[in-house]
């Protein structure tokens, strides 16, 4: 049976196991997926590890995904991107390195309806999480991404790896008169309870916002958006399943269907905290 892992520190939170052993049941293939924690120093030498009993592949978190990508032989457009591998694919004695996040946003965006072509994104943000999903994201033709982050200079830096003049760094005093269609927090305010510095003119004036954390109740930036009267609201579990999706369709072959699981997990998430997106 072809064997997988997700590495992780902490890992015991994790839901991959579960979503990845129903894309098995429900494509009707047998695959044994594991949660591994792994101690800070030994990421390099488990993963070697893994390889040597044959693993075919893993998904990577928190705090390790950094460190995939400087251990693989060739990576992805969206793992260069990135910076950041979250998907390992063990091949010819080969490490390739994959980022599927940015393509788990835009296909969770897809699946609520949300166009993405011709429109004004703000990203709110610009740290790992934010950096991943950039290239997906203009991809889908938007007319442009603007990227806010407390540090300019670090949206500044995602600029420059990009060269594409649709995208544009801002600090959050700078958006007061623009005028977004979709709002993306990649932010960890919503793990912090932290308040966002943007004013809530930009926020009503949006179609979508959406949190790439997912909780039992409606993060910090949801509900305001929610009670700025915004139409489309969507929080990032759905995300966390298409990532996973499209991990499982570089290692099979296979497209496996995402509704089941998502509908699973949503159901399952009974206690009240709120979570990061996090493999
Ligand atoms: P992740 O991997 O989840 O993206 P990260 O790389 O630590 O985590 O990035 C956290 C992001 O949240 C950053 O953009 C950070 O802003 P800075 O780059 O200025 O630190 C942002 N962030 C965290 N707390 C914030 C706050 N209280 N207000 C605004 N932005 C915040």
């Amino acid at each position: 049976m072809d064997q997988y892992r997700v590495f992780g520190n902490p890992i015991s939170q994790s839901k991959s196991p579960i979503i990845h052993q129903e894309f098995a049941t429900t494509s009707g293939i047998d695959i044994e997926y594991k949660a591994q924690l792994v101690e800070l120093e030994q990421f390099e030498q488990v993963v070697r590890e893994f390889i040597d009993k044959q693993g075919k592949g893993a998904n990577v978190t928190v705090p390790f995904k950094e460190r995939a990508f400087k251990l693989c032989d060739e990576l992805s457009l969206s793992a260069q991107k990135a910076e950041a591998v979250n998907t390992l694919t063990f091949s010819n004695g080969k490490i390739l390195g994959d980022n599927t996040d940015g393509l788990g946003l835009v296909n969770d965006l897809i699946n609520h309806q949300v166009n993405i072509e011709h429109q004004n994104i703000l990203v709110l943000g610009a740290g790992g999480a934010a950096k991943g999903v950039i290239l997906p994201l203009l991809e889908q033709n938007p007319t442009s991404i603007t990227i806010a982050n407390r540090t300019l200079s670090k949206a500044q830096a995602i600029c420059n790896l990009h060269y594409n003049d649709k995208l544009t760094a801002s600090s959050y005093q700078e958006l007061m008169e623009g005028q977004f269609d979709i709002i993306i927090n990649a932010t960890s305010t919503s793990l912090t309870n932290a308040t966002l510095p943007i004013a809530e003119n930009i926020i009503a004036s949006s179609n979508v916002c959406y949190d790439m954390v997912y909780g039992d109740s409606l993060t910090p930036f949801l509900a305001k958006a929610k009670a700025l009267g915004v139409k489309t609201i969507v929080d990032g579990l759905g995300m966390l399943v298409e990532q996973a999706a499209e991990s499982f369709t570089i290692w099979t072959g296979i497209k496996p269907e995402t509704k089941p699981v998502y509908q699973i997990l949503s159901n399952s998430i009974g206690i009240s905290q709120i979570k990061a997106n996090k493999a």
